[in-house]
């Protein structure tokens, strides 16, 4: 059983575990199913720091997987960024994996919820190989299981919703039984879907292939992940319905997951996969993913999302003594947006205070820089600020209370260890301002 952390965030707060499983017996999700969650990894880095990979990527999927089931969440999509830091450090978790799960509280019963509260969690707890020990090294043995997934008009294939998964839980629980390790799904037309929790790629003469996301399969961010770095390795990708035979007669198969990371198939339905052991291309990509989640992949920074150590809240030595400081207010026009690189400076005092803060700054004026590229109408609605992210637009490093996206150049790491700084430098890059946007908007529409 999953060592779950005894602290969980609820709409802001964090709280002990058993206060939050005094959450209603009629909490509607619980009888309906409609819900929204993620499943997101943090790793342990080679250096020690805490990385979540692709945190950005993980909220706006659950943003949008709410959007689809017409769920409202009431905290911002930046809240839960970091809410998943300060799971992660109230729980003492190097690497783990932390679940957000949005609900429908107790209210209206029956099957047209109106004016139910909206409960935003995120758990974290500790996860090893989600398949089994020597998954990763040896490969799996899957099989093809009589469920299969929804047509495409019959539920949402973009969308992580709670009551979707019965046919994965259905379709794993089947295979377990017949003693196999995983159960993969057909989909409404006979072809190869995807894993109860994961993507499915094959490899046949030197080209990589998964089921493209026009069938019925989850969008996974692992997936996308495969993806980018084949291309980068130079791996020819096709994205194209696949029939069952195709996978039977693969040089190479493997899963992909934010759970099971990159798990070779050694065996489908009895038949052995290429040669039964892991191939090249597995076993390169494979490489190339744990170089990526855990941070030595320098060609990805606007992956990372670091959690910086419970520190102090900000203090100032200035001539009077220590004094707190509030964090400086975010201002208007698209250069000021940016915020300092740290707020002492520019203030006339040395800059010796941790950049992170564990507290969140008072005062009204605050805003957190929000991290996630275009993440949703409601976001983007509370963004006060009024600017989306676009992924060129993603911080390269950017440092706010315990969480930081991306890393440092390498430019800025070498400076940095030279200095023996231990805070990150924040330096968002320029964005456009409410009213640049609404400009540009008026333009547009006027064209
Ligand atoms: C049904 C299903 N497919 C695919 C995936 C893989 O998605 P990701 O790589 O985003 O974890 C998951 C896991 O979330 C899943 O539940």
């Amino acid at each position: 059983m999953a060592n779950i952390g005894a602290k969980v965030w609820l709409d802001g707060k964090i709280i002990d575990r058993v206060d939050a499983a005094r959450v209603s017996l009629l909490t509607h999700t619980l009888h309906y199913g409609v819900g929204a969650f993620e499943g997101i990894r943090a790793y342990r880095s080679e250096n020690g720091e805490t990385i979540i990979f692709r945190l950005s990527e993980h909220i706006r999927r659950l943003y949008e997987s709410c959007r689809l089931v017409m769920i409202e969440p009431t905290v911002t999509a930046e809240a839960v960024c970091q809410g998943c830091a300060e799971v992660l450090r109230e729980n003492q978790l190097t690497e783990g994996y932390l679940r957000p799960l949005v609900i429908l509280g107790e209210g209206a019963m029956g099957l047209y919820p109106q004016g139910n509260p909206v409960l935003t969690f995120v758990a974290a707890w500790a996860w090893g190989t989600y398949l089994g020990q020597d998954a990763l090294e040896r490969g799996i043995r899957c099989k093809i299981s009589s469920y299969v997934r929804p047509h495409l008009n019959s539920g949402f294939s973009r969308g992580k919703l709670t009551g979707q998964y019965i046919i994965s839980v259905m379709a794993k629980r089947e295979v377990k039984i017949a003693g196999y390790d995983e159960a993969l799904l057909l989909d409404a037309n006979g072809m190869l879907a995807e894993g109860s929790g994961e993507n499915v790629f094959i490899v046949r003469d030197g080209v990589l292939i998964t089921p493209s996301l026009t069938s019925s399969i989850l969008a996974g961010i692992t997936r996308a992940t495969v993806l980018t770095l084949a291309r980068e390795e130079g791996i020819p990708v096709l994205e194209q319905p696949l029939p069952r035979d195709a996978l039977l007669l693969a040089d190479e198969a493997f899963l992909t997951g934010t759970a099971a990371e990159i798990t070779p198939v050694r065996e489908v339905d009895d038949r052995t996969i290429g040669s039964g052991s892991v191939g090249p291309i597995t076993r390169r990509l494979q490489e190339r993913y744990f170089a990526a989640v855990r941070g030595a992949e320098p060609n990805h920074p606007q992956w990372l999302t670091r959690v910086c150590a419970k520190s102090r809240p900000l203090q100032a030595r200035s001539r009077t003594g220590p004094r707190s400081l509030a964090w400086p207010a975010p201002r208007r026009s698209a250069r000021r947006l940016r915020p300092r690189a740290h707020p002492l400076r520019g203030r006339g005092t040395r800059a010796s205070a941790p950049a992170c803060a564990s507290s969140k700054p008072r005062g009204k004026a605050w805003r957190f820089p929000c991290p996630i590229p275009a993440a949703g109408g409601w976001t983007s609605a509370r963004n006060t600020a009024g600017w989306r992210a676009t992924p060129r637009a993603l911080p390269r490093c950017w440092c706010a209370p315990g969480i930081s996206t991306a890393s440092p150049s390498p430019r800025i790491a070498s400076a940095k260890r030279a200095s023996g700084a231990s805070s990150c430098r924040a330096s968002l890059p320029r964005r456009s301002s409410a009213r640049t946007s609404a400009r540009w908007q008026a333009r547009t529409t006027a064209r």
